[in-house]
């Protein structure tokens, strides 16, 4: 049993996404989750089912965390899988969403791939390689005054009834930024910090598929990238995760911190 690759990541990725590409713009089965605006579809299952079969196929001893089926355990490995990241997007025929792996080893990621099937775009990175975009180097914008920033961020699915909601984080950076984008992929959101498309990514309650590969990439692509507490740890609960370049990201800080975020 060989140690998983990068390239091995990117098959399955691609794979994977090319179910998301059939089933994209069909009619769904969709089912709510944890809260109503929680949704999973056939196609996210099914996504899952062939990333879940593949990995088990190949390195059968492998602990896996996947969205829709939960943890199995194994050895010391660990892959993280979000099968479609941006089902919300998915299910309302909105052409932008991903599929997310990433793999890591005694608690430390090594690898992570976000494909957009849509537009053809595969992310990746290995711990110290630096990241990619279709095997091109990318790198995080030179950006580093809020004021010129283009930022992204997400929403809790708890947001009709928790306070804590992000609704006040994303008021505050509205307006004192070039925009804040709701783009509704957190692993892509990540990528396009990674890419220097965008120029800063915050979220609060994500779940640990959402941001192990995404965050890997951006890191890579030398962002830094942290917790709201500006720890390193953006996976345990609770979980939050700040992503920019090092001036950038400390201005973000210190928005997010201005009501003791
Ligand atoms: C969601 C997306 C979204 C983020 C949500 C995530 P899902 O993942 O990444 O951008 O704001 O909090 O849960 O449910 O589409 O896999
Ligand atoms: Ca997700
Ligand atoms: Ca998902």
């Amino acid at each position: 049993m060989h140690s998983p690759t990068l390239h091995d990541l990117e098959t399955l990725a691609r794979q994977a996404g090319v179910i998301l590409r059939a089933g994209y713009g069909q009619r769904h089965i969709i089912d709510s989750k944890s809260h109503a605006i929680d949704l999973v579809t056939e196609i996210d299952r099914k996504s899952e089912a062939f990333l879940l079969e593949n990995i088990r196929h190949h390195w059968p001893e492998h602990s896996i965390l996947a969205e829709e089926s939960g943890a199995h355990h194994g050895d010391g490995s660990l892959w993280y899988i979000d099968p479609l990241d941006g089902t919300v997007n998915y299910a309302h025929g909105v052409p932008f969403f991903s599929v997310s792996i990433a793999y890591a080893e005694n608690g430390q990621m090594h690898l992570g791939v976000v494909y957009d099937p849509m537009r053809d775009e595969c992310f990746s990175a290995e711990r110290g390689r630096g990241a990619f975009r279709n095997g091109q180097p990318i790198h995080v914008s030179a950006t580093d005054d809020l004021g010129h920033a283009l930022l992204v961020t997400g929403f809790p699915y708890d947001i009709w009834d928790n306070p804590n909601n992000n609704l006040d984080n994303f008021a505050r950076f509205a307006v004192r930024s070039h925009g804040v984008r709701r783009l509704g992929s957190a692993a892509l959101d990540l990528c396009y910090v990674a890419a220097g498309r965008l120029d800063g990514y915050w979220e609060i309650r994500l779940k640990p598929w959402d941001v192990a590969a995404g965050g890997l990439i951006a890191a890579e692509a030398g962002a830094r990238v942290t917790n709201l507490s500006g720890e390193n740890d953006y996976i345990s609960p609770p979980q939050s995760i700040v992503a920019a370049n090092t001036a950038l990201h400390a201005q973000m800080l210190a928005v997010l911190h201005e009501k003791g975020a």
